[in-house]
């Protein structure tokens, strides 16, 4: 069965082509984050636009790839939510009207759930693309760690699932972001941390790591507050010099040094976690979803503390793309979860797992 995805929540239009859920034909993705850098984040009307002017040729495109026509295609998956409104509208409404005009199946996926299986894609000939040797077995824990989500997941099967914790605050990819435009490293921040992070001594900075009731639980935002008063304290300056002028007064090696210091509290936030729900429940496969699964200090402490083996996927597909859409939308078909009515299908900017 041959599913296409379709994915817009975000600054990325994408489409992508899979079967049986696990074999990657085809990821197109068309990016609209250069548009953003200037402001140092996502501007939803921007990214809407450019879904518009971008998303079927992005389709066109992943159909070539696959080497595939329209007859091919047995249905199709689309985000539904969680994600801005007027980017999700596009995608959405593009699926609908396809799954009219071409009369195929569809099915409404949550972005969230989709990061997850894009642990699920394990074969490919197309070139470039280094995927787990096998697909993840149930118990399944889930680490989602993006710019909007940070859970901790525990997958009985598809689509029977805990949320054992998640962020309190703010999400971890977005304190990356943050704490990247605070020491004025370019967007999107994730990739600039880590970058920065290799030539920065990780104890240089005492950073504090929260202690929540529910001990699954995240919490990113003091953690950020930290390193601004650290940093405030390096440059000399007090609680009212404005934040978006430190950066100038920063050498690139404090800036290396503040980085890798937040980055080692932040994954140490986020492996504490892990760690405390593989004593408890025992996984048989551990994954790691989303954009911030790209971080390779992440990988390389995780195999450190992890009792079990852990597979990581391709970096391209921890960030946004909709093969993870195309992914999730095989396993709803195959276990028999409803289709949704083209007609009426609509965005949910707010879904919840
Ligand atoms: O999953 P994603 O592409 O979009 C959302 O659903 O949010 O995640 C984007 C997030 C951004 O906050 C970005 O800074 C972060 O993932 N990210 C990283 C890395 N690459 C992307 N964070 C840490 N290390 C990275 N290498
Ligand atoms: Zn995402």
């Amino acid at each position: 069965m041959r599913v296409l995805g379709i994915e817009t929540s975000c600054d990325e239009s994408a489409a992508a082509v899979v079967e049986d859920g696990y074999k990657l034909l085809s990821s197109a993705i068309s990016s609209s984050m250069d548009l953003h850098a200037a402001y140092g984040g996502v501007v939803p009307e921007i990214a809407a636009r450019s879904h518009l002017e971008v998303v079927l040729p992005v389709i066109d495109e992943a159909l070539k790839i696959a080497k595939v026509g329209w007859q091919d295609i047995d249905a199709i998956s689309v985000t539904r939510g969680p994600g801005l409104g007027g980017s999700l509208l596009i995608g959405l409404t593009t699926a609908r009207t396809l799954a009219i005009v071409k009369n195929k199946p569809l099915y409404g996926v949550n972005h969230v759930t989709a990061h997850v299986y894009a642990n699920f894609l394990t074969k490919t000939s197309l070139p470039g693309y280094k995927l787990p040797k096998n697909q993840p077995k149930f118990p399944l824990l889930a680490l989602i760690i993006s710019g909007g989500h940070s859970q901790l997941v525990l997958f009985a099967h598809h689509f029977k699932y805990t949320v054992l914790g998640q962020t309190v605050d703010d999400a971890v990819g977005e304190a990356f972001d943050k704490v990247a435009k605070l020491l004025g490293l370019p967007y999107p921040g994730g990739p600039s941390i880590s970058k920065a992070a290799i030539n920065g001594n990780p104890e240089t900075i005492k950073l504090p790591k929260a202690r929540l009731d529910n001990r699954y639980d995240f919490s990113f935002s003091g953690l950020k507050t930290a390193v601004l008063r650290a940093t405030q304290e390096l440059c000399g300056k007090t609680y009212d010099f404005p934040s978006t002028q430190l950066s100038s007064l920063l050498t690139n090696q404090q800036k290396a040094d503040i980085a890798a210091s937040f980055q080692r509290v932040a994954i140490e936030t986020l492996i504490r976690g892990v760690k405390q729900a593989v004593e408890e429940y025992s996984p048989a496969s551990i994954v790691i979803a989303g954009g911030v699964a790209a971080n390779q200090e992440l990988r390389r402490q995780l195999v450190k503390v992890l009792p079990q083996q852990i597979e990581y996927t391709d970096i391209k597909l921890c960030t946004d793309n909709a093969a993870m859409v195309a992914s999730l939308g095989y396993f709803m078909a195959k276990k028999n979860r409803p289709q949704a009515d083209p007609y009426t299908l609509e965005i949910d900017p707010g879904l919840r797992m």
